[in-house]
């Protein structure tokens, strides 16, 4: 009796600190992963490295960036947005590479009047080269709780979403002639700035700082990525990545979320500007299925 009882009670401890050790594991520390990079004090980590706070008062915004840069990977991000009037604020939050012809990913949120939708802005460039921008309105209020910001980024298609609802697909077209991002490792960044000359309704708003501090959060980083380090990438042919997300694609209910959230919340895509674009549109956007 007393053995099966204490093999009951140690089963149970195995199994908690089995969980403990699996929170622990499962969002990493910002102090491990990160470094705040500019705005002298303005940008904090805060519970042991659970919490990240970036804030922008008149004089200055912040930033930070990840210690490793990545060569592909699937990175997830929590974010909570400014709260509150915060036109003419931009929390940038992005994978980007070094030097002049650099490649990015972006993620961009243009803040708004109390009550007004924020803009989430998105966009890849290759080579330096952009102009690729789709902008949606969120089906929540971002600045109420944190959300799920994520970027999957394998040889074959980036995909962000929202919340695990994939939002935009960007393909690797190479076979039509379309520059894909897959030699250049990526280090996250992101920042809280002021941008009123255009970011609300496209500059006629402009911050008001009689609101400053503002303040973005972000928790639950988490990266399934393969790390550079010393130049090489730590994944190669012989020793692939862990987990899926390498050769994952968007399976058919995936695309029909897609479709909904384009058709629902799209407020600007680049595919459809043919004025922007008046000697055709890019080739990306003439291939059926793509988006
Ligand atoms: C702000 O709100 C207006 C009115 O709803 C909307 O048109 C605009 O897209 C919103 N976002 C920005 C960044 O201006």
């Amino acid at each position: 009796m007393a053995s099966s009882n204490s093999r009951i009670i140690s089963l149970g401890m195995l199994l908690f600190i089995f969980v403990g050790f699996f929170l622990v594991v499962s969002a990493a520390n910002f102090n491990q992963e990160f470094d705040i990079t500019w705005g002298d004090g303005r940008g904090n980590i805060l519970n042991n490295g659970e919490l990240l706070t970036l804030s922008l008062d008149k004089f200055s915004g912040s930033g930070f960036q990840s210690k490793n840069e990545y060569l592909f990977g699937k990175i997830d991000m929590q974010l909570k947005l400014v709260p509150g009037n915060s036109a003419g604020t931009v929390t940038a939050y992005y994978l980007r590479s070094q030097g002049e012809a650099w490649d990015e990913i972006d993620f961009e949120f243009l803040g708004n009047l109390s009550g007004q939708p924020y803009t989430m802005h998105t966009n890849v460039y290759q080579h330096g080269k952009g102009d690729k921008e789709q902008q949606f309105h969120l089906w929540f209020d971002p600045t109420k709780d944190f959300h799920t910001y994520s970027v999957l980024w394998n040889p074959k298609r980036i995909i962000f979403s929202v919340d695990e609802t994939p939002i935009r697909e960007f393909k690797n077209l190479e076979s039509i002639g379309v520059p894909f991002l897959k030699s250049n490792p990526l280090r996250i960044h992101s920042s809280l700035w002021n941008a009123d000359q255009w970011a609300t309704r496209g500059g006629l708003i402009k911050t008001d700082w009689t609101q400053a501090p503002f303040t973005a959060s972000y928790r639950n980083f988490k990266a399934d990525a393969c790390v550079w380090s010393s130049g090489k990438p730590s994944c190669t042919k012989t020793s692939p990545p862990k987990g899926n997300w390498f050769l994952q694609e968007l399976d058919l209910a995936a695309q029909q979320k897609l479709k909904l959230v384009q058709k629902n919340n799209m407020i600007y895509n680049y595919c459809t500007d043919t004025k922007r674009f008046p000697q055709g549109l890019p080739r990306e956007c003439t291939v059926s299925n793509t988006y």
